[in-house]
């Protein structure tokens, strides 16, 4: 008795494992979907396609993992921040979602500060200042620009709330992932009615919030039958991918940070109080830990950088039978010295979020000569993303936020040059743990927690997670990187008028 699934609804594709009660994974399973890009710098994808991956990650890990229906006890859900499901009254999907990384609602998140009543009041409501990302700004790009479609609008779900929606039927949220829409009152940990009257928003548009660990209804029976599992079977609120992976990795207590390499970068902190930025750098959010918070800073493009570099400028490498891009490019980056012999990059392929949140920002190397080649390049993206996570450091230092450990995480921490990299650039040893999973183990602990299987998030994590492997940052490379950050860091300030002034081409 006593399974739980975890499933990481990602930008790239969706994640199931399944756990025994001590945590162990039994069965893990993948299935990816494609990112539409309609316009330059817009991200869509079809919730169907989630629920398609949902449905067979899950009915592959139950398969693999031989366990009867009956003693998987709950799900916990997870997914990428941000995203707007828009629905009728039906349920229908109005239409393709917007994703975290689209970057069309400057123009909305100007109307959301102006309503506010400037930027300081915005952060005094909801914690944070608007950014192109947030969910708020897509509901009102929605009335600005498809006003038909927002007339028959109902409800707003984020990715994963779709997917509880219909596994069980019930339309709810966690805190966590309802601050990511910029309409929750984070001190409160409920949404602000003050925000969303300035903005003229109906409060039934959103589901109600939930902390992480609690229940959140059951699976319809024909979706429990389609799934392999019985209706008994309940459905944790879960959180958003950030927090579910920082519990994934143990972070629930203050000293310990999480840096994620995913498609995007996070650093990320546990804070026992609503720590806020007053100038609205990094984000402050609800955790996955009940009554808890996280303050965060987000690089929009981190292994996504790495992607681009290997779908974009190397396709043959991914063509090579046998070969794995990653591991080629990783060797080559590796003959290389630590600063790619004066070649910067500034990985804003998406535009920027911490510590610039800049729309127009554009990813660049700077520094290229005819010595450089494509080692140089592969390393300058490892060590540009690092510089771009170690601006968000700087900023949790500053305000007084121990880091005495970092774990790393996120697919871009299995490459053991990037883990060296990010430690050196860090000056502070990298740290990983046993599970790797991140997400979907986070919320496969919080089904436990919900299920009765531990007392508190706090002690399954206890019980679940160890550091297995530590990497020293080398004192050498460090004084380079030291020595090259502040070049990174004002590059990016005498590159802005270009920014801007390619954004109007
Ligand atoms: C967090 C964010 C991203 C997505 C990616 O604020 O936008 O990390 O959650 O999955």
């Amino acid at each position: 008795m006593g399974y739980t699934i975890g499933v990481d609804i990602g930008t790239s594709g969706t994640k199931s494992l399944l756990i025994d009660p001590d945590g162990n994974i039994l069965a893990e399973s993948s299935a990816a979907y494609p990112v539409h890009m309609p316009k330059p710098l817009w991200t869509e994808q079809d919730p169907e396609d989630w629920w398609n991956a949902t449905v067979k990650t899950i009915r592959a890990v139950v398969k693999k993992a031989k366990v009867r229906p009956a003693e998987v006890q709950a799900i916990g859900l997870s997914g990428q921040m941000h995203g707007s499901v828009f629905l009728d009254k039906s349920g229908k999907v109005l239409r393709p979602a917007l994703l975290w990384n689209d970057q069309r609602t400057a123009a909305e998140c100007e109307e959301i500060t102006q309503r506010a009543g400037g930027r300081s009041e915005l952060i005094r409501m909801v914690a944070n200042p608007a950014l192109t990302g947030f969910t708020a700004p897509k509901i009102l790009w929605l009335r600005n620009k498809e006003p038909k479609r927002f007339e028959r609008l109902h409800k707003v779900l984020l990715p994963k709330d779709e997917i509880r929606r219909r596994l069980t039927g019930e339309l709810a949220t966690d805190a966590s992932d309802a601050s990511g829409m910029l309409l929750l009152d984070v001190r409160n940990r409920r949404w602000s009615a003050e925000l969303l009257e300035k903005l003229e928003l109906d409060p039934n548009l959103l589901a109600p919030v939930y902390e992480s660990e609690e229940i959140t209804g059951s699976l319809r029976p024909e979706v429990a039958a389609k799934l392999g599992l019985t209706p008994q079977c309940q459905v944790v609120a879960g959180a958003g991918d950030c927090a579910a992976g920082a519990v994934g990795n143990g972070i629930v207590r203050r000293g310990v940070l999480m840096a994620s390499l995913g498609t995007s970068g996070v650093m990320f902190v546990h804070s026992d109080e609503p720590q806020i930025d007053e100038q609205g750098r990094l984000h402050t959010f609800c955790h996955a830990v009940h009554g808890k918070w996280h303050m965060m800073g987000v690089t929009l493009s981190a292994a996504g950088s790495m992607q681009w570099f290997v779908d974009r400028l190397c396709p043959e490498l991914s063509s090579r039978r046998g070969t794995d891009p990653y591991q080629t490019l990783n060797s080559e980056a590796g003959e290389v010295p630590p600063g790619a012999a004066g070649l910067f990059f500034l990985p804003y392929l998406a535009g920027e979020r911490t510590p610039h949140a800049d729309a127009h920002a554009r990813a660049c190397f700077v520094g290229l000569t005819g010595a450089h080649g494509r080692g140089h390049m592969a390393r300058a993206v490892m060590e540009g993303v690092a510089m771009s996570l170690r601006e968000s450091l700087e900023i949790i230092r500053s305000l007084d936020v121990p880091v005495r450990e970092m774990r790393l995480s996120g697919g871009g921490a299995k490459s053991a040059l990037w883990r060296q990299i990010m430690a050196d650039v860090m000056n502070q040893a990298a740290c990983t743990i046993n599970a790797e999973q991140g997400p979907a183990f986070g919320v496969a602990l919080l089904a436990a927690v919900g299920a009765g299987r531990f007392k508190n998030i706090e002690e399954a994590c206890r019980a679940t997670i160890e550091v297995v492997r530590k990497m020293p940052p080398k004192r050498a490379a460090a004084r380079s990187y030291d020595k090259m950050f502040p070049i990174y860091q004002s590059l990016y300030g005498q590159l802005k008028p270009a920014f801007d002034a390619i954004a109007q081409l």
